[in-house]
């Protein structure tokens, strides 16, 4: 299962986030949880306690320049846009209470989009995440979808953006609905946050485009004491984990119907076509790929 969280900031993706890895954890799966938000906080959400040691991937400098064949900082070099990432899950993935998860940070941005070292870094992983990894992944991630590719959308099993009652946050799901159906992802699901009654969630509900609600979280203090008291969400929010457990039962049991722009897992995986085989002509073009993989980024 890989699941992307995403939603304005300050909605609550890293505590559903963090109670969702707490909850596949429960039921016995292996679990990554990645902070793909550069406004990062997931860490101390699952209650890791030294956040002042960890660094974050895109800080690195010399593991980035290592894999990407760049100079450390440098904008104006040549360098892969394929590095070899797939060893760093288990390299640098740390642990708490049996969750494991990496902090992959920020990286600033230049004008015109950025094409650094860090960045195609950073995409690099997530991609090796998603599609080549067997574990739960959980991916904490900022309000747009830059880390979704195309090849990453495709490979998420559901993309689940966090709403509080307020036209703000219920704005950017559909505006995230609307990016994520260009993308091709399979299902793309709203939790509903910060509710204080039923009123709250029919509001949310009724305003996120037809969108298959997955469940609420209710406000509550245990969930603002568990981030002042710098401790788990699922270790001092009983309600959080409760209304955790009704997400995670909705997600893998989703219902016969499909509400509209909601799609559902798909039943049958595109077979994937048999590679085909290496002519001289082929070969050519391989290698003129592998050449151009290597340009210069614009400054
Ligand atoms: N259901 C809730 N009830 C009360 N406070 C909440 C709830 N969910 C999140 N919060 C609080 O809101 C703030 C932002 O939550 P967080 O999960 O960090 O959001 P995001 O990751 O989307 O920026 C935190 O202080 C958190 O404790
Ligand atoms: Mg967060």
């Amino acid at each position: 299962m890989k699941l992307a969280i995403s939603g304005k900031g300050g909605v609550g993706k890293t505590t559903l986030s963090s109670a969702l890895a707490y909850i596949f954890k429960e039921h016995g799966n292996k679990v990554l949880a990645i902070d793909a938000d550069p406004d990062a906080n997931l860490a101390g959400a699952l209650g890791f306690q030294d956040l002042k040691g960890l660094v974050p991937i895109s800080e690195m400098k010399e593991l980035v320049a290592e894999r990407t064949g760049s100079e450390p900082g440098s904008y104006g070099t040549f360098f892969s846009f394929n590095p070899k990432v797939d060893d760093l899950p288990d390299t640098l993935a740390k642990e708490v209470n049996g969750i494991r998860f990496m902090t992959l940070g920020g990286v600033k941005k230049g004008g015109g989009g950025c094409i650094c070292p860090e960045s195609v870094m950073l995409k690099s992983i997530v991609m090796n995440l998603v599609l080549a990894r067997d574990e739960v992944v959980i991916l904490d991630m900022e309000a747009g979808l830059e880390h979704l590719g195309r090849a990453v959308s495709t490979g998420v099993d559901a993309l689940i953006v966090v709403c509080e009652p307020g036209q703000r946050s219920l704005e950017t799901a559909r505006v995230i609905k609307k990016l994520g159906g260009d993308l091709r992802i399979r299902r793309i699901c709203v939790v509903g946050n910060k509710t204080r009654g039923p009123s709250d969630e029919e509001f949310i509900a009724g305003n996120v485009d037809g969108l298959e609600v997955l469940g609420f979280i209710p406000f509550a203090e245990s969930i603002i004491e568990a981030d002042r008291k710098g401790v788990a969400v699922y270790e001092n929010s009983p309600e959080a984990v409760e209304a955790a457990r009704g997400v995670y039962e909705r997600l893998l049991n989703p219902p016969a119907w499909v509400p509209s722009g909601s799609c559902r897992p798909r039943e049958r995986e595109i077979p994937t076509p048999a590679p085909a085989p290496l002519t001289a002509a082929r070969a050519g073009a391989l290698l003129w790929l592998a050449e151009v993989s290597r340009i210069r980024p614009i400054r």
